[in-house]
């Protein structure tokens, strides 16, 4: 089971890589990587397992994270409007296109890799087509994918895809917003509750 101990830290090489693609069909390895990445944003996001493990709460989790340098990763969070729950575990992401309209998190991105609050925030497209590989565990199955998304669960993606790439969010941070528009949460974050990071 995977724990921040787990989690590699911003300073660390291997979050600077631009991450192997992975071979398919997929390894029975690669499939216990990407089980346990999901593993861990549920436990992250279990009010009880994550105290118990001292685990960040996170929506989304990328294989260089945990040391490995391919490109696999986790998603589990809700859109900003809380009502599509995104569930993935995607091998070979990649953006395919994007809207010219920009926007980002108001509140400012968050990492499991970075232990530190970072000024400025992070400028991203505001519509995103991923292709991947979606990988479903209960049928052992994996399959072409494609997607369009826009608004959180699209700067989750892309946030994610970073990270296949060798790209922390801290060196994207920007205090120039330009035309950007901010990602609209209706339901507010109850005030006690920890920031989810990705
Ligand atoms: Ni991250």
């Amino acid at each position: 089971m995977l724990t921040m101990k787990d989690i590699i830290r911003e300073g660390h090489e291997t979050l600077l890589l631009k991450a192997k693609e992975v071979e398919l069909p997929l390894s029975d390895k690669d499939k216990e990587i990407l089980k346990s990445m999901m593993e861990f944003l549920e436990n992250s996001q279990d009010p009880e397992v994550s105290e118990e493990l001292e685990l960040r709460p996170g929506v989304g989790i990328a294989a260089p994270q945990i040391n490995i340098s391919k490109r696999m990763i986790a998603v589990l969070t809700t859109d900003e409007k809380n009502e599509k729950l995104y569930k993935l575990l995607l091998v070979n992401p990649k953006i395919v296109s994007h809207s010219i309209q920009k926007q980002y998190l108001p509140g400012g991105e968050g990492c499991l890799s970075v232990d530190r609050e970072v000024e400025g925030l992070v400028i991203r497209h505001k519509k995103t087509t991923i292709r991947a590989y979606f990988y479903n565990p209960e049928t052992d199955e994996l399959l072409p994918f494609e997607m369009k998304v826009s608004g959180y669960v699209s700067i989750v993606l892309q946030h994610e895809i970073d990270h296949l790439n060798g790209v922390l969010f801290p060196s994207l941070s920007t205090e120039e917003l330009g035309d950007a528009t901010p990602v609209v949460f209706p339901i507010e974050l109850e005030e006690d509750e920890e920031d989810e990071v990705v």
